[in-house]
């Protein structure tokens, strides 16, 4: 099964509806847009159900949701059953985003991940069509897994009763399975695993932060800040590597 086709599946789906909230460094970030956002036209790429509309549909000029995925967004639709006219969704894939013009976009968030679920090749052309529609000086934000964070995957946490303890070793020696001892990611800069996430369903792409950073100045990204999931503090440039204890990263960059 594709990544698209389990981002389609009910089960997929139906995991998102209760999720509210922001994540810490989503927090922070909005912390530090909150005042120019009345002004700027907002791109949600990957939007899912929308947790991020709920917080930042309300602060910006225009605001315009994306996603790949039907199942999402036809709940969503369901869950949101928009008549503000600034407020518009459609089915979009960010890798082909031909019906935005260049430059339109003060600020484009791809949050919770979203973009780990292509491959590498599409994952740089995700960025580059980022940087096409997005204003130049605007704003890029976006999570992605953390290479530096896999040992910590293979864990077995024994408690919370039998049931959960027997998935946990299942778990354990599925990883193994998938994606080998997690030793053999440690001289990479990046690598696609299945994490267990949603029951095993989705092959994901981790990144050390040094390489995701090279990645985005490569491209031409510009001012770039790390976030960390756990604290929702900024990352320091100069502790990059020793940063694995964030499953994943927030990155802040200019376009
Ligand atoms: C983890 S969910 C996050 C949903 C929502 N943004 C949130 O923060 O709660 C990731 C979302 O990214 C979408 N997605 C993944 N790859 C995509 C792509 N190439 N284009 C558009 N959406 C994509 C999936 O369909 C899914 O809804």
């Amino acid at each position: 099964m594709s990544n698209k086709d389990s981002w389609n599946s009910a089960d997929l789906v139906n995991a998102y509806v209760n999720e509210h909230a922001l994540q810490k460094p989503e927090e922070t970030i909005l912390g530090i847009v909150k005042d120019k956002l009345n002004n700027w036209r907002m791109l949600d790429l990957g939007i899912g159900l929308g947790r991020t509309t709920l917080h930042f549909a309300p602060l910006v000029k225009e605001y315009v949701g994306t996603d790949y995925s039907f199942g999402m967004i036809k709940t969503y639709q369901k869950l949101f059953p928009e008549t503000n006219p600034n407020v518009q969704v459609r089915l979009s894939d960010a890798r082909m985003m031909q019906e935005f013009e260049s430059g339109y976009f003060d600020f484009i968030l791809f949050s919770f991940n979203g973009i780990d679920y292509i491959s590498h090749e599409d994952r740089i052309d995700a960025l580059k069509e980022v940087k096409r529609i997005g204003k130049k000086g605007g704003l890029f934000v976006f999570s992605t897994h953390n290479l530096q964070y896999v040992d910590n995957l293979y864990t077995i946490k024994l408690h919370n009763g039998l049931r959960y303890s027997a998935y946990q070793c299942y778990r354990y020696f599925r990883l193994i399975y998938e994606n080998g001892f997690p030793g053999k990611y440690r001289d990479k800069d990046f690598a696609i695993l299945n994490d267990g996430a949603h029951h095993f369903k989705l092959n994901t792409y981790y990144i050390k932060p040094a390489a995701q950073v090279e990645q985005l100045e490569r491209l031409g990204f510009k001012n770039i800040r790390l976030f960390s999931l756990k604290t929702g503090g900024e990352v320091e440039k100069a502790r990059l590597n020793g940063a694995g204890k964030d499953s994943w990263i927030y990155y802040l960059c200019e376009i």
